[in-house]
């Protein structure tokens, strides 16, 4: 009785770095923290247990987990009862390496152990004993863990786990272990959970989506998500382009809710580098897929993930980057450069770049697709768009939030709207990575 008193005013914070798969992982990883007794804080000082969910996908991710977990350090002194977890990708990467580098975080649970998170909690309140438990990269989360999530307009749903691709610069497949996609039953289950909860728009979840292998394909997938009642907007990510279907492309033209937007990250315009990086696609068979997609559906937006100073990389291969994406005229990028991550392929390989030849390709390549990303924005201005509004901006509570159909952030005026209606704006200003406009 006295724990479940004590249990009624325990509080967790959890600190996510990384992808959207890891808020989701921390949203669950709430769930199953709620149910023996923390409730969320956002106050550091009142919090008897901290997560900390991270991402090793480059160096920099990594930098920010240890100088995070760094500060902890005068914390945990001052509070000897905290409990301080590390989670997530780099958990998973470093194991028990962790602890002798941060001997003051208590436990370290990799990505496929997650749903352990509350068993784990509970015996470190019953004895103070470091756990470190990376054992299962590929253990699933159990379907009965239910998510506290985060927001109240949007939400993520995990199709699937890990990733077989093994592009020779990612670290993702080593500490995501191999792929597993959830039952459709189980995925609509969860949906039709989030639209209860007053969720509108859905984000299906996995690296790479088209290879989800639950019983049915996952453009049927998509259209069986698409006709739960309340889901008002369906997204997916992320896309590989080695095997998006013609199957999907149909789903994606002929689906109600499903937005007309691709994320398709092609990481490279040389096929010199797309081979050296184990992509299986070639530059000319993605431009045909682009073609593809835009034939089927007008108006889709496209945005990709591209990555400079990649092992071997010559001038003449940055131009011809370049060139690619003057060619495609992606809606946005994010762009990086290259990390290397030992234990992959590519950490090995001959010719790794120099730091500044990376910063000013980087630079180099921001400057032509922000160009093409504003003369797009630009050429939508007087056009009407319907937005889903989020909400108040974090600045100033007079103008709101929300997204186009085609995933851009648009900024208007507030007047009557609440977070979670759709409202049709007109455009009248255009930014690299927004739009302004006033609702009609
Ligand atoms: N599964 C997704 C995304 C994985 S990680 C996909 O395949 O698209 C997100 C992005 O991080 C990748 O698309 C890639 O552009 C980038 N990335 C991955 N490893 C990297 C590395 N070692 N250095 C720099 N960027 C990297
Ligand atoms: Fe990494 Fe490639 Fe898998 Fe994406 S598809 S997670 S880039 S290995
Ligand atoms: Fe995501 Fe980073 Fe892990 S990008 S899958 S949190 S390594």
């Amino acid at each position: 009785m006295c724990g479940i008193m004590r249990g009624m005013d325990k509080k967790l914070k959890i600190i996510t770095y990384g992808c959207q798969m890891n808020v989701a992982d921390s949203e669950r990883m709430a769930g199953l923290l709620r149910q023996i007794g923390y409730s969320l804080t956002d106050d550091l000082d009142a919090a008897d247990l901290i997560l900390i969910n991270t991402c090793c996908v480059r160096a920099t991710a990594e930098d920010k987990v240890f100088g995070q977990i760094g500060r902890f350090k005068t914390l945990k002194r001052q509070k000897p009862a905290l409990i301080l977890g590390v989670t997530g990708c780099m958990a998973q990467k470093e194991g028990a390496d962790l602890l002798k580098r941060a001997p003051h975080v208590d436990f370290v649970l990799g990505t496929g152990q997650s749903s352990e998170v509350a068993r784990v909690v509970q015996s470190i309140e019953l004895e103070r004993k470091h756990v470190v438990d990376t054992s299962n990269v590929s253990g699933d989360i159990p379907s009965e863990v239910y998510p506290l999530r985060g927001g109240q307009v949007s939400t993520f749903v995990p199709i699937m786990y890990g990733c077989n691709n093994f592009c020779t610069y990612c670290i993702v497949p080593y500490v995501r272990g191999r792929e597993r996609s959830r039952k459709p039953n189980e995925i609509i289950a969860e949906v039709k959970q989030a639209v209860a909860e007053g969720f509108k728009e859905i984000t299906l979840l996995g690296q790479n989506v088209n290879s989800y292998a639950g019983g049915m394909t996952f453009a049927e997938l998509l259209a069986a998500v698409d006709k739960v009642a309340g889901v008002e907007r369906l997204r997916f990510m992320t896309s590989h382009p080695k095997d998006l279907s013609d199957e999907l492309i149909a789903a994606i033209a002929g689906g109600e809710h499903i937005c007309e937007h691709i994320h398709l990250p092609v990481q490279y315009g040389s096929d010199k580098i797309l081979r050296r990086m184990n992509r299986v696609y070639s530059v000319e068979g993605y431009l045909r897929l682009v073609e593809k997609i835009r034939a089927a559906i007008p108006n889709v937006s496209l945005t990709t993930d591209l990555i400079v100073g990649f092992p071997g990389e010559t001038e003449e291969d940055f131009q011809e980057t370049l060139n690619f994406i003057r060619a495609v005229e992606f809606d946005a990028a994010f762009t990086f450069i290259y990390s290397r991550r030992s234990g992959t392929p590519a950490a090995t390989f001959a010719n790794q770049i120099d730091d500044e030849t990376k910063h000013r390709r980087l630079n180099e390549l921001m400057t032509v697709q922000n160009a093409i990303s504003l003369a797009k924005n630009r050429a939508m201005i007087d056009s009407v768009v319907e937005v889903l509004v989020e909400g108040a901006s974090k600045t100033d509570d007079k103008i709101f939030t929300g997204r186009t159909r085609s995933n851009k952030l648009i900024l208007f005026a507030h007047g009557s709207e609440r977070a979670g209606d759709r409202v049709n704006v007109r455009i009248t200003q255009a930014q690299t990575w927004l739009l302004k406009g006033d609702v009609i």
